[in-house]
């Protein structure tokens, strides 16, 4: 039998933990077909928000992939493994109908590969958000993510992209969305936060289903943007293959790296073990 890679998030059952991040390359159908095609379990829509600042942003972006010798690699769709994204951004270039219409038909679609399409909401203003919201309800989409902590907020044209760092504000905004809409509500946060546990709680008190952490550093959404598609199906294999080598069940690894925390009091104490680690010229 090989081993279950189902997991939960929330209230919805995934047939896997591999949720493509939203990015360019899901802007349009297709490349939300291929996303699904190769095998993740949920696809985040590129997103979308009432600012045509935010739109026309994407006009102005650039992008490189640097090696670890800071030389630039050919955006070939095969970077090397030590190759580093550096980009900036924009929203999704359709109007807000069209893409509502489009993520519905393929969410629709997405059922029969046992997944989904998770329609994604950038915040501007909240009243406007709020709006768009009910309308992605009102489609039938299973899932909405909303982004509160793009990385690009603060250098953005003022009012078109919200980067929230405040845990109060974090709370009334997604109290505001909940209590518009029932469908369930992922909320993504920055991790460049000097207390990101304290934005996660307020969101998950103000009745978020779950909560997205985004740095730029680990995977689905860099690497398959710069590596394409199969990029997807490789993670899977070597996903499923890690679990049965290790003989554990996607469910069994959840929370196993947190519950081995300890503190400095819980570790053994070792006099003199840091020696190891610095260079012999510093301390002789
Ligand atoms: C070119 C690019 C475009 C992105 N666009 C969006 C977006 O429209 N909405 C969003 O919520 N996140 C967006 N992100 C953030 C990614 O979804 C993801 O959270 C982030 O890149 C971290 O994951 P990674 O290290 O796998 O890239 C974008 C990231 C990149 C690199």
């Amino acid at each position: 039998m090989p081993a279950s890679t189902a997991v939960s998030v929330g209230a919805i059952d995934l047939k896997s933990p591999l949720i493509c991040g939203s990015g360019e390359h899901l802007m349009y159908a297709q490349g939300i077909r291929h996303a699904l095609a190769a095998g993740a379990a949920a696809v985040v829509s590129k997103s979308t928000n009432e600012s045509e600042a935010a739109r026309r942003q994407l006009d102005r972006t650039d992008y490189v992939l640097l090696d670890s010798e800071w030389r630039s690699v050919p955006w070939d769709f095969s970077p090397p493994a030590d190759a580093s994204l550096l980009c900036r951004s924009g929203l999704a270039q359709q109007p807000f109908d069209e893409w509502l219409a489009m993520l519905a038909g393929l969410d629709r679609g997405a059922k029969t590969h046992d997944a989904y399409v998770v329609a994604s909401l950038v915040l501007a203003d909240l009243d406007r958000c709020v709006e768009m919201a009910r309308a992605v309800e009102q489609a039938g989409l299973r899932i909405l993510e909303l982004n509160i902590g793009a990385p690009h907020g603060n250098e953005a044209a003022p009012g078109a992209i919200v980067l929230e760092r405040d845990s109060l504000r974090v709370r009334a905004i997604v109290e505001r969305v909940r209590a518009a809409v029932r469908l369930p509500l992922w909320i993504k946060l920055t991790g460049q936060s000097e207390d990101v546990a304290a934005l996660a709680l307020a969101a998950k008190e103000a009745g978020a289903d779950a909560v997205t952490v985004m740095g730029r550093f680990i995977v689905v959404t860099s690497a398959v943007l710069t590596g394409g598609f199969d990029v997807i199906t490789r993670m899977n294999d070597d996903f499923s293959d890690y679990l049965a080598r290790k003989r554990l069940s996607a469910r069994d690894l959840i929370g196993r790296a947190a519950d081995q925390i300890s503190t400095y009091a819980q570790q053994e104490s070792r006099p003199e073990y840091w020696r190891q680690f610095v260079v012999p010229a510093a301390l002789t």
